[in-house]
């Protein structure tokens, strides 16, 4: 019998949570075979509109209404108690972020899914290591992505973490249908950038290098945003459930997403995943500096009182955030991971059942800076010199 494809890796992952685990060259692929796993096609799906826009296409890939839930001001997660009865009555599935770190309220969220008898998806891209009640966020959930580019800063991997184990069987096979043949050349430069993009930040040239980049036109995205593209877009529906039709959207900032990568990138990621808890453990120093800071929340100070730390990015308020944001590649911190306009307002009702009240999403979505905790002296620095102020939502 032949050993499942990133079998080492995944029997790592599953040591650390404690559940079954299929390794998947990104979360996004991840997330997909989820989907698909749990849902009927055309199945309708709440999540925050607080998120990447890649996310709203892999759940329109598989088949599916995104239905955008009513949000945190303070985080950009879903709000349950916001949630109409009517919206919550007609849901199949709900697919929660973990923006940053900071935790969705999950026992909440999985009580209401049980009460309705339909799947809990977990999104964990962000929040490897953040627990709610002493437990990994990722265990709550039928199943939960997670993502190895984020936290070890590879530039590919991820986990799906399944809660019945024999469901593992199944997934692999899904996952291998899904999977496209590897190159050698794109797996040497998945093993390399992350080292020039370190030796880049240590030079001190992230100024020069993301501004030459800008010029030539080579960052996937204008803004913050990937081109909508809407016409191409409702052509895909036809197809759905169907990666191969979403694509040109789906692999946006990672087209390795779904390549079947050899071992030069597995025993990196190994490698890394290996020293994830050393990471961790500096990422949470500097989420509390952070969090001490002006910029922070009156929830992030509670939550990080109480243990509970966004280890992935630290969701300051800021104004003027966008200036700001342009402001900071002069002193070298290039602030990734804004996700404005809130995904109903980016793709419209065509494409996403909006928001019933948008307002909080808005706002947190347009002052957020997701501020890399492992560059935390530096961000501080930078904000004091700017003369950054602090942002509080209205009437707060
Ligand atoms: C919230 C969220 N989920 C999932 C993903 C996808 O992760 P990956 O790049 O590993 O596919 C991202 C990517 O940035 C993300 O921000």
């Amino acid at each position: 019998m032949t050993v499942p494809y990133g079998t080492r890796l995944a029997a790592r992952m599953t040591r650390r949570l404690g559940r079954a685990c299929v390794y998947t060259p990104s979360a996004r692929l991840a997330l997909y075979l989820a989907l698909r796993r749990w849902c009927r096609p055309g199945g309708r799906v709440l999540m925050s509109p607080v998120n990447d826009d890649v996310i709203l296409f892999v759940v329109l890939a598989a088949g599916l209404r995104p239905v955008q839930a009513p949000v945190s001001v303070w985080d950009g997660n879903i709000d349950p108690d916001a949630v109409p009865e009517s919206t919550w009555r007609g849901l199949d599935a709900v697919l929660t972020t973990n923006l940053y770190g900071m935790p969705d309220r999950v026992v909440e969220i999985r009580r209401r899914c049980d009460q309705l008898g339909i799947p809990l998806i977990e999104d964990a891209a962000h929040a490897i290591g953040t627990h709610v009640d002493g437990r990994p966020v990722g265990t709550f959930g039928e199943a939960a992505a997670f993502s190895l580019s984020k936290h070890t800063a590879g530039m590919a991997g991820g986990f799906l973490a399944v809660d019945d184990p024999r469901d593992r069987r199944e997934l692999e096979a899904l996952r291998d249908d899904l999977l496209v043949p590897g190159r050698l050349r794109a797996d040497l430069e998945t093993a390399l950038r992350p080292l020039a993009r370190s030796a880049v930040r240590r030079l001190g040239l992230v100024r020069p290098v993301w501004r030459t980049l800008q010029r030539l036109g080579l960052l996937e995205r204008d803004g913050y945003r990937m081109d909508l593209h809407a016409a191409r877009l409702a052509a895909g529906a036809h197809k759905a459930p169907s990666l191969t039709a979403y694509e040109p959207w789906v692999r946006v900032d990672l087209h390795t997403y779904r390549a079947r990568q050899g071992p030069l990138v597995r025993g990196q990621l190994g490698v890394r995943l290996a020293a994830l808890d050393r990471t961790l453990t500096r990422c949470r120093a500097g989420v509390t500096r952070l969090s001490d800071s002006v910029w922070a929340t009156p929830l992030l100070r509670e939550r990080a009182h109480d243990g509970v730390l966004p280890l992935f990015r630290v969701p300051l308020l800021v104004q003027d955030r966008d200036t700001l944001v342009d402001r900071l590649v002069t002193h070298g911190v290039v602030a990734g991971y804004l996700y404005d306009p809130p995904l109903d307002d980016y793709a419209g009702e065509e494409f996403a059942d909006p928001s019933p009240a948008p307002g909080p999403a808005r706002w947190f979505a347009s002052h957020v800076l997701p501020a890399d905790p492992l560059q935390a002296g530096r961000i501080l620095r930078a904000l004091h010199r700017e003369g950054t102020g602090p942002a509080r939502p209205p009437g707060r």
